[in-house]
């Protein structure tokens, strides 16, 4: 049994996330997780709103609320549509907290004390209508880069470019609009990356578990220079600087960088859960507090990969104190709406609670799951989703359990038959269920998101198949034993695919182990022999066909979907 610590990327508190966001790192975080759990590990997954910074304030200004009032509604709304999505969090957490608050005081305090912080003084860009400094997406312009115009101070939507705010063309206030702006000077904290660069360098060359991807990202960036990085900002919403625990002088209008204090909220909202449960968060992530064997795995978009190769391990490598570093990265490409990106700011596709008005979690997990963008980014179109769902879901794995225990049901009284021994079609299936489940697992291990899913349909075609070639329905008169084999076969099939699916279909699995009788929390990973694990439920034991698995969808529910939705990108 080992110690899994998971973590996805913050989702920001602006609203609702998109597909996209859950493609990305929500979702596949909680299939790792819950396959990990049905391993038997011990498991502890931590997601949390990400709720300082430009972001958030100016959500909040457009809803025509008080930022911290809009963070609390906004979490409360993240945190059930997540539960809803079946995020199965062990808890979910604010970076607004009181712990994230210590602990970032204490990381800047300790950087500091090793010489890795120095006051500097700095342009920054100042509205004089809105009486106030801009810094990061308070400001926006022309990119530097690319030309596009809407560039945002802190980063190019466009070529992806990060930006500092004085460094646009033609700036404007993203509050007033107003182009009445000119630069001064304010004092800010830095982060000397500089100094850092060769430890930082060390640590990712050592670093084992993590794809190309990543790797790449960390050494272009450190290829290309690091430089020293101000962390703390012109605001008022956020973690307030400190010196030896008391304010900082002069740093009274100032708060940490949302990106310095966001990180540190992976450790902070563990320690949520742990006042909230009891449980000991230092256990996770200390390794004198009996953290040397976590096996830490972090779950973000390529957008984030620079942040958590790089930046946040400055914060934690320059404390010198023993905090667990990532041991496992998992990054994913985009997932894009037709030919265009999904955009919250912008309203673009479909947002996690419209999804569910649609149709039940399950159907877009899959989908997600299935065309996780992992290689490349990838295409969500709503005729590839329609059929993705009623080939995979509807057709073979619906059908299969609705097929089989619907006979069962008809021509056995509801309940598992006898049947006589194990012939030839068993045989086949023993054999092929063996190598599948080996192989699903082995995906799942290796985080190999699109290929755990086909595997896993693989599994389901291989019941049907198995269906066709045992033919209960056929022998029932010839050769009830027979037919009675078939399906004790199939509803000991049907509860493996319970066991199997889970991880990425839970509200599936529950209704199948319901109709089968089975307690949820009896679901593990089948670790016995395939012949074992088919053989597993006792003759004798009732079940009951459940509704509908999943329901097509129809050529007229794409043609609304496009109409309400939109498809161009
Ligand atoms: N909120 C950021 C985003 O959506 C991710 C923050 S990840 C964290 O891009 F590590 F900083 F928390
Ligand atoms: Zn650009």
């Amino acid at each position: 049994m080992a110690r899994i610590l998971i973590t996805s990327a913050l989702p920001y508190i602006n609203g609702v996330k998109h597909l996209g966001n859950l493609a990305g790192s929500m979702l596949p975080a909680d299939v790792h997780a819950r396959f990990m759990r049905a391993k038997g590990h011990e498991v502890l997954a931590i997601c949390a709103t990400d709720e300082h910074g430009t972001p958030a304030e100016l959500a909040a200004a457009k809803a025509g609320q008080d930022v911290k009032a809009y963070c609390d509604e906004q979490h409360e709304v993240q945190r059930r549509v997540g539960e809803a999505f079946g995020l199965s969090w062990d808890y979910f957490g604010r970076t607004s907290s009181r712990q994230n608050a210590e602990l970032t005081q204490h990381f800047a305090e300790v950087l500091e004390s090793k010489g890795l912080i120095a006051e500097v003084t700095e342009q920054q860009v100042y509205s004089i209508d809105d009486g106030r400094f801009l810094p990061d997406r308070y400001v926006e312009g022309t990119c530097p880069n690319c030309g596009h115009e809407k560039a945002r101070g802190d980063q190019c939507d466009n070529c992806g470019k990060l930006l500092d705010p004085v460094d646009l063309i033609e700036p404007y206030s993203a509050i007033s609009g107003s182009r009445n702006l000119e630069v001064r000077d304010t004092r800010n904290l830095q982060l000397k990356q500089t100094v850092m660069e060769p430890r930082i360098r060390a640590w990712v060359d050592a670093a084992q578990g993590w794809p190309p991807l990543a790797k790449s990202i960390a050494y272009k960036w450190l290829d290309e220079g690091l430089r020293d990085r101000t962390i703390t900002r012109d605001l008022s919403w956020g973690v307030r600087v400190t010196k030896d625990g008391e304010p900082r002088e002069g740093f009274e209008n100032k708060v940490f960088y949302v990106w310095f204090d966001a990180p540190i909220g992976y450790i902070a909202a563990t320690a949520e859960w742990a006042e909230a449960t009891g449980g000991d968060w230092e256990r996770w992530w200390r390794s004198d507090k009996g953290a040397e064997d976590v096996r830490y795995v972090q779950f973000m978009g390529k957008d984030n990969v620079a942040f958590h190769t790089v930046s946040f391990p400055a914060t934690i490598l320059g404390s010198e104190e023993p905090w667990k570093t990532v041991d496992r990265l998992k990054a994913f490409n985009w997932l894009n709406w037709y030919g265009g990106k999904f955009s919250t700011s912008e309203n673009r596709g479909v947002f996690m609670d419209q999804a569910l008005d649609l149709l039940p979690a399950d159907y877009w997990r899959w989908y997600l799951v299935a065309n996780a963008p992992e290689s490349s980014d990838t295409q969500f179109t709503w005729e590839h989703f329609q059929g993705t769902v009623n080939k995979d879901l509807a057709d073979v794995l619906g059908n299969f359990v609705n097929r089989i225990l619907r006979f069962g049901a008809s021509r056995f009284d509801g309940h598992i038959p006898k049947g006589g021994e194990p012939g030839e079609a068993e045989r086949w299936l023993y054999d092929e269920v063996e190598t599948r489940l080996a192989a699903i697992a082995a995906h799942h291990e290796a985080m190999d998101y699109r290929k755990a899913a086909a595997e896993t349909r693989a599994l389901w075609a291989a019941g049907n198949e198995y269906l066709t070639k045992a033919e209960p329905w056929t022998h029932f008169k010839t050769d009830p034993e027979r037919a009675a084999l078939g399906v004790r076969t199939g509803v000991n099939l049907c509860r493996l695919f319970a066991m199997v699916s889970a991880p990425i279909l839970p509200f599936t699995s529950a209704k199948i182990l319901d109709a089968l009788g089975l307690a949820h929390e009896d679901l593990h990973w089948p670790e016995a022999s395939a012949e074992e694990v088919l053989t597993a439920l006792q003759p004798g034991r009732p079940f009951t066909p459940p509704d509908v698995l999943f329901r097509k969808i129809e050529d007229e529910q794409v043609a609304e979907w496009t109409e309400r939705f939109g498809g161009e990108g």
